[in-house]
């Protein structure tokens, strides 16, 4: 064969090469695509997520602000700020008041942690730059604990807050409800 004839073949084995690579990394991204999709929908936690800068929390906004940690929204209707660090809970204790409903609103300055509430259904993945949202109205009075679920470092099995279900006065509560 020709020189010419030779440096075709080359050619075409060359591109057939580069096709070969240009398929396997369209392939590469999409699958990384898939996987990161999946993933961010997987995390999302509990209903609305509402985004908020993780390095401001502590500086500014409902989470900073001690009058509105705890908020009356209307009647019997509560809303708490809690913050769920490296390695406790704010506020601490968080007293709410027996048979209201009360809406959580959980964000981290850090890195991920659990808040669960013993003895109750309340049990939510906190994610730094995501505010997690959890609904609940406690029927019985009295101390809950508060515990991270999540491993969030060497101070994670001491991470606990407390949680005080003030009995409500005057108008009868109905049952337990559990
Ligand atoms: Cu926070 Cu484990």
């Amino acid at each position: 064969m020709d020189e010419h004839e030779l440096h075709r073949r080359v050619l075409t084995y060359e591109r057939g090469w580069i096709a070969f690579a240009l398929g396997m990394l369209v392939l590469f991204l999409a699958l990384i695509g898939y996987t990161l999709g999946g993933q961010l929908a997987g995390v999302v936690p509990h209903g609305e997520a509402e985004r908020v800068d993780p390095a401001r929390v502590r500086v500014e906004g409902p989470w900073a602000d001690p009058a509105r940690l705890v908020v009356k929204t209307a009647p019997g209707r509560y809303t708490v700020h809690a913050l769920a660090f490296a390695f406790g809970f704010q506020p601490n204790p968080i007293e709410v008041p027996q048979g209201a409903e009360v809406t959580f609103k959980i964000t981290s300055p850090d890195v991920i942690h659990g808040f669960h509430v013993e003895g109750t259904p309340i049990n939510v993945e906190v994610i730094p730059g995501r505010v997690a949202v959890v609904r609940f109205t406690f029927r019985r009075a009295g101390e809950y604990r508060v515990v991270c679920n999540q491993y969030c470092g060497l101070g994670h099995h001491t991470m606990f807050g407390r949680l005080i279900v003030v009995p409500s006065q005057g108008e009868a509560v109905e049952g337990d409800g559990r």
